[in-house]
């Protein structure tokens, strides 16, 4: 198990994991995730990021670091860029280990580090600007990202190698197949990380797209040749690429999401199940592409990934003890709590005696600046002219999807 090599003296560490485990203990990760976590060997050495004791990533780290003839015992700083202990997890022990050890991270990192470890020796809060001195020629500086993911976020640039220890920004689910590098992956497996990146940016960091786009911004002027975040592939080619993407999903719930629509049903007897294909087909008469889930049947952070980045949304809910579907109602608040804002927005929905969806529904999309088409709402098994509508619907709603203008010009934040 070795050390990787990002450049002179500077080495991933990381661990690629696969558990059972539920990420944040909400969201399923089926392909892994990467925990990724760097050494800089100056006259001291500095570790950025850590791991969690979770699938053997701290055994994993402590192998790698044994191959380029490192012990924990040997780290003189442990750069803590973001606190949530997928990261963090280990340092309780790397401290009883090296006791010595010195923890940066900001002022709000330090708060955490005493709440989550209890350690308060030993400790630097810095903050945007300040810097640290490795020796041979490397220096961090530190950038606060406040809320990329958590309050107390920052990314540190070494300046030497020019490259980004970025937290969790530009991050994904995910482990790697083959090679920690974007220019090393093969073609063939930019879906999956295509994938990977979309559902861990919905899942974990899409309430923050506002401040994604400040930290982008902050960092416009540094000249960076790489990208190194906490998860996910370490962009050596074109760093470029992966921020251009993040600023297109930070955009996503500003009004420039996909021209896609997101068809999301549950049904009790079938009664809401039988209106999904008019509505499909009125969809698929204007050719616009259209994923289709089930709750509770799927789970809701592959839903999220794919609601987001879709332009329009059809909610098919069917009225149960007078209110929506439970489980779409589980949906449709982690939709509201992820921002999943200015869609267009379709609801359906059968009922058997008094209704109760779709007010209920309106109630909890009433803040989402959603536009609404008339809803279609039916009691039991929709009429033939019930159908007829369905179509129609669908057809309107994916003419004014069409509509959106997707492309958003990225030199409007600053980048190249
Ligand atoms: Fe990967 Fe917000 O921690």
């Amino acid at each position: 198990m070795k050390a990787i090599k990002l450049d002179e003296n500077i080495y991933w560490v990381g661990a690629n994991i696969h558990t059972e485990d539920l990420f944040e203990g909400i969201w399923p990760i089926p392909h892994g995730v990467a925990l990724n976590s760097y050494v800089v060997k100056g006259e001291k050495i500095a570790l950025v990021e850590l791991v969690k004791e979770w699938g053997n990533a701290s055994q994993t780290l402590i192998r790698r670091l044994r191959s380029i003839n490192l012990k924990l015992s040997d780290i003189d700083y442990l750069i803590l860029n973001h606190l949530e202990p997928d990261h963090t997890g280990f340092t309780h022990l790397l401290k009883s280990i090296n006791p010595d050890i010195e923890i940066v991270a900001t002022e709000k990192g330090t708060a955490l580090v005493d709440a989550f470890y209890g350690i308060k020796e030993n400790v630097r809060a810095v903050k945007t600007g300040d810097t640290l001195d490795l020796g041979n020629g490397f220096v961090f500086k530190f950038v606060e990202i406040p809320n990329v993911h958590w309050p107390e976020t920052m990314a540190t640039y070494e300046m030497k190698s020019k490259i980004l220890f970025s937290s969790d920004a530009f991050g994904s689910f995910g482990v790697h197949k083959g090679s920690i590098f974007e220019d090393e992956t093969p073609q063939a497996y930019l879906p999956y990380w295509e994938n990977e990146m979309l559902r861990y940016y919905a899942n974990i960091v899409a309430m923050f797209s506002p401040m994604v786009l400040k930290a982008i911004d902050s960092l416009a002027g540094v000249d960076i040749k790489m990208i190194a975040p906490s998860h996910g592939l370490v962009w050596r080619g074109k760093p470029e690429v992966v921020i251009n993407k993040y600023i297109r999903y930070a955009n996503y719930n500003r009004d420039h999401a996909e021209p896609e629509i997101c068809l999301i049903w549950g049904s009790m007897y079938g009664n809401t199940e039988v209106m999904v294909n008019a509505i499909l087909k009125g969809i698929a008469s204007e050719g616009v592409p259209v994923t289709v889930h089930r709750v509770p049947n799927e789970d809701v952070s592959f839903i999220l990934a794919d609601a987001y980045k879709s332009a329009g949304l059809v909610i098919g809910c069917p009225t149960y003890e007078y209110e929506m579907f439970p489980p779409m109602k589980y949906c449709l608040d982690l939709f509201k709590k992820k921002h999943l804002w200015y869609k267009k927005v379709l609801f359906f929905g059968s009922y058997g005696w008094s209704g109760g969806a779709q007010k209920d529904f309106d109630e909890l999309s009433k803040s989402m600046k959603w536009d609404m088409l008339e809803p279609l709402t039916f009691r039991g098994h929709p009429t033939d002219e019930q159908f007829e509508k369905g179509v129609k619907l669908g057809t309107e709603l994916a003419r004014e999807v069409k509509k959106i203008p997707s492309k958003i010009k990225n030199e409007e934040y600053g980048m190249k």
